[in-house]
């Protein structure tokens, strides 16, 4: 059990408020140690994935926490324009077909989206 010291707490890292999150909408980029990460409502679950593409490791938001495709079907690489099943990470079409996005643990607690 943690006794206060926060030295002894896993890094918490608030992504956004769950209400900011929502279905189809923008994504919250954050960084988990260091690395760039993004967060998006789906099926009403908050997700969340690294902000690199698997093709070059650049990020994929085509203007800031904008990452989702026209319809807010796909998330798309502004890059090369790969397409990743939001809810899987899974690309399913572009020059990284076949691989995934990875995948960051987050939970809402209090109204917030964390990662930890
Ligand atoms: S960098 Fe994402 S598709 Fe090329």
């Amino acid at each position: 059990m943690n006794d206060g010291d926060p030295s002894a707490a896993p890094a918490r890292v608030v992504v956004a408020e769950s209400s900011a999150l929502v279905d189809g909408g923008r994504g919250a980029r954050f960084e988990v140690g260091g690395r760039p990460c993004f967060a998006l409502r789906v099926a009403g679950h908050a997700l969340a994935w690294r902000n690199e593409c698997p093709h070059t490791g650049g990020e994929l938001d085509w203007s800031e926490g904008d990452f989702l495709d026209a319809d807010g079907r796909y998330v798309v690489c502004a890059t090369h324009g790969a397409l990743f099943e939001p809810s899987t990470g899974r690309c399913v079409a572009g020059p990284c077909k076949g691989a995934s996005l990875e995948a960051v643990a987050v939970r809402e607690e209090g109204g917030l989206v964390v990662a930890e």
